[in-house]
């Protein structure tokens, strides 16, 4: 990753709240765990130890159970809260350290915070409550309002600029509260389970819709939840909190394949990995099973009933029993009766085939060369993995 994709970078982050944060930092760096400092002290460690950094343009969700610290981690980047100590830099400058009417100039236009709940002031427009951070920030009127009449078109509540809040929808306030972050067109936008509050088919609907934004404007998001639905539809990285550590972070896929420990592994129990997985995360590679062809009868490695022909390129010419004497005549290839499988190809997409073909199936690149197969034994491991 090059320094320019960087947005975000967090390193060696400690918050402890308490009394006396300089002694529970100094016995957590003689080893004592977050246990051990609060029945000694009755100090919380809220984050431990996190280093990562955030690109530009990228949904980065935070994902954890209640009180592993998520909150507090987005407190400390928008600096509502001080760390205890490390350092945040965002586009390449330190924020932990600023002067307070710098920090208030970050806050303002830099990270912008949309909340599970927030109040709109009922006797506001729903275009005066999302012009209300501008005005505030001391925008004059008319560009606050253009601009905070963009934000709701955005989010799909232009209609609605005249209304007032009480004849809005939960679903709707919440767009509204979308908007007013919006509108101040942040480096970075902050969302602390801003949906969590909302009926599952308005906060699908939401999702959705925040998926298409960002895409459009391509806008760097922090997203919090403790929903491992919602992280993974709508995160392009997930980090795992776990007691105020980030115990691993990767894409869903990365975190399905690899979870580093029970903990992020329980997360995706039950969950149907193959929504998420594509046929290339499953597939593997036996180098036994495949052979290039060069006129000669070919040479698989005994114990398997196919093998896989193969051009100069790495093509795949087709399929053949490994039983068969003799230069296998291209008729005899059994590829024809199936569509390609590409890595791409996700893996709910590949279950029929797998279970219809006789032998596992091959997966290509997009350029058309093998990659792997995915057998039955295979997909039943990786989809049963819980
Ligand atoms: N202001 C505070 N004072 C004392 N403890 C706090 C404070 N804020 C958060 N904590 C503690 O820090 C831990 C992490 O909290 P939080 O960041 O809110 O978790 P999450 O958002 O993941 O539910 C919890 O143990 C919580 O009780
Ligand atoms: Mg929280």
């Amino acid at each position: 990753m090059s320094d320019t994709d960087e947005i975000l970078a967090v390193k060696n982050i400690f918050k402890v709240f308490g009394p006396n944060p300089d002694m529970a930092m100094q016995m957590l760096r003689n080893g004592a765990d977050k246990n051990e400092i609060f029945s000694k002290t009755g100090h919380v460690v809220g984050v431990f130890d996190a280093s990562f950094s955030v690109k530009r343009g990228e949904i980065f969700v935070i994902m954890g159970l209640s009180g592993s610290g998520k909150s507090t981690m987005v407190r400390l980047f928008n600096r509502l809260i001080e760390p205890t100590s490390g350092s945040i830099h965002l586009n390449g400058k330190e924020i932990t350290g600023l002067s307070d009417k710098d920090l208030l100039d970050v806050r303002r236009r830099e990270m912008a915070m949309v909340f599970q709940s927030f109040a709109l002031m009922p006797h506001m427009s729903v275009l005066e409550n999302t012009a209300f951070g501008l005005e505030i920030s001391g925008v004059a009127e008319k560009e606050r309002h253009a601009r905070a009449s963009e934000a709701l078109r955005q989010v799909g509540l232009g209609a609605h600029e005249h209304s007032y809040p009480h004849q809005l929808s939960g679903g709707m306030q919440q767009r509204v509260g979308l908007a007013r972050a919006l509108a101040n067109d942040p480096t970075i936008l902050l969302m602390d389970e801003a949906f969590s509050a909302l009926d599952p088919l308005i906060r699908h609907e939401m999702q959705g819709e925040l998926i298409r934004l960002q895409a459009e404007q391509q806008r760097t998001i922090i997203f919090i939840s403790h929903d491992i639905e919602e992280a993974i539809r709508i995160g392009h990285r997930i980090a795992i909190m776990e007691g105020g550590r980030v115990v691993q972070i990767g894409t869903p896929q990365e975190l399905i394949n690899q979870p580093a420990n029970d903990y992020v592994r329980t997360f995706f129990k039950g969950f149907d990995s193959s929504r998420v997985l594509k046929a290339g995360d499953v597939a593997r590679l036996d180098p036994g099973i495949v052979c290039k062809l060069n006129g000669k009868a070919p040479q698989f490695k005994t114990g398997n009933d196919y093998g896989y022909l193969i051009d100069e390129h790495g093509h795949l010419l087709g399929v053949v029993d490994t039983d068969a004497s003799g230069v296998p005549a291209p008729e005899r290839y059994r590829l024809h009766e199936q569509q390609p499988v590409y890595t791409d190809t996700p893996l709910h997409e590949v279950l029929g085939i797998v279970a219809r073909l006789p032998y596992p199936v091959p997966v290509l690149d997009r350029g058309g060369a093998f990659k792997g197969t995915i057998s039955k034994t295979l997909l039943l491991q990786t989809l049963s993995r819980d």
